[in-house]
């Protein structure tokens, strides 16, 4: 289901296309395109609770996208959103947590979990942004520092939040997100996990590991753009709205307003209901193929580009050092800019990602003004792809020496 250019139709329509940009999107499938074009042409209408038949199908296509998405994680419905994305959700969770003294973040973080806290008034200057970093040799963080940072600062568990990516989008390296997240909540601190790079990759369980809130978007794991989750382990009833509209009220006069209760409150307008049921099936596409199968189908891919010589490219290093895990593999030129290199790819037809790829603070402090060319890759590349991204970047590699 994932690992074949015919399911992803941009593939399947670009066959001289080798993509390797998916931890900026992946490919969006087949089936997903087919539940959406299904609302489109066969139900469309609003989601009015029954009052006429396609509408009551809308309502119904939503209830199950809610719970498919809800149960990929493990958690119940009514305890998740749905965002814009990642980032909308990172900036409604720094607006409800704005109150908090101190934000411990890592190093690696995407510029959607630094500014919005910068615009809340934080900053690493006067230590309300705390920043731990990462290892050059395997780009983790060190869990001894973290807990010494969280025994210092931890003055009640109102203060404290650790808000971090639990894989990058410049390394692709996983944090051992559930140690952090034990680690901080026994000094007492709110957590935060940003999934987004996650989710196609990794199994995770929100209830198990009693994660105060999270987000991920549906375009990173093979579903639509534009539509993302937040979930919250707290009453949603206890966060204030950050937006107001019809759909989220009872009742309204010109002097008052009753909200509705729960999630609900949150969520006023139109929602996104194709992005919606199109994210609901992507999710359970993944608990269907399974992410066992989906690791063994990445590390194929990963064999094929080692064996067209990744590790061996000419005027070049890799980062981290150990970077040939994950299904990303972020390169930085000796010589030449990467956004050179990548306009020379993309005239060979290979697609990369390259510059501060959004995460600035990381990328500055590992290749100056250079910035990274990203690999990454997802099921759906195939061996004639490696190949030609392995033999293109070994050329342009030399020519911008
Ligand atoms: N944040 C996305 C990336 O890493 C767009 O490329």
């Amino acid at each position: 289901m994932l690992d074949s250019k015919k399911y992803f139709p941009t593939l399947a329509n670009n066959p001289d296309l080798a993509y390797f940009d998916s931890a900026a999107s992946t490919q969006t499938h087949e089936a997903v395109l087919k539940a959406m074009n299904n609302y489109y042409c066969n139900f469309r209408s609003n989601t009015n609770r029954g009052e006429y038949d396609i509408s009551e199908r809308t309502s119904n296509a939503l209830d199950i996208a809610k719970q498919q998405v809800a149960d990929l994680v493990n958690v119940s419905s009514d305890s998740i959103m749905f965002t814009s994305g990642t980032t909308q959700g990172l900036n409604m969770i720094a607006r409800w947590m704005k109150d908090k003294k101190r934000i411990i973040v890592t190093e690696a973080e995407h510029n959607a979990n630094i500014v919005p806290w910068l615009t809340q008034g934080k900053s690493s200057a006067d230590e309300s942004i705390i920043v731990m970093p990462i290892n050059d040799f395997d780009g983790l963080i060190n869990l001894n520092e973290l807990e010494t940072i969280l025994e210092k600062t931890s003055d009640g568990w109102q203060d404290t939040m650790v808000s971090f990516c639990a894989t990058s989008n410049v390394t692709g390296v996983t944090q051992p997100w559930q140690d952090i997240a034990t680690l901080s909540h026994k000094y007492g601190a709110t957590v935060c996990i940003d999934f987004c790079q996650t989710i196609a990759h990794h199994e995770i369980d929100l209830k198990e590991n009693q994660i105060e809130f999270a987000v991920f978007s549906a375009h990173k794991m093979y579903g639509p753009t534009g539509i993302g989750v937040l979930y919250s382990s707290f009453d949603f009833n206890d966060l204030i709205p950050l937006y107001y509209g019809g759909g989220a009220v009872e009742s309204v006069t010109f002097d008052s307003v009753i909200l509705k209760q729960g999630v609900n409150k949150h969520c006023p307008g139109t929602p996104d209901i194709a992005n919606i049921i199109g994210f609901g099936v992507a999710c359970e596409m993944i608990k269907y193929v399974g992410y066992s199968l989906i690791k063994l189908q990445e590390l194929d891919v990963l064999k094929h580009l080692l064996s067209y010589g990744i590790d061996v490219l000419p005027n070049c290093r890799v980062f981290p050092a150990n970077g040939f895990e994950d299904s990303v593999i972020s390169i930085i030129p000796i010589t030449g800019h990467s956004s050179d290199i990548g306009q020379l790819m993309a005239h060979t037809g290979v697609a990369v990602r390259t510059g501060k790829v959004c995460a600035h603070p990381l990328v500055d402090r590992i290749s100056g003004s250079k910035g990274i060319i990203r690999i990454s890759f997802a099921p759906y590349n195939t061996e004639e792809d490696c190949e030609k991204l392995c033999r293109e970047l070994a050329i342009a590699l030399v020519k911008v020496k």
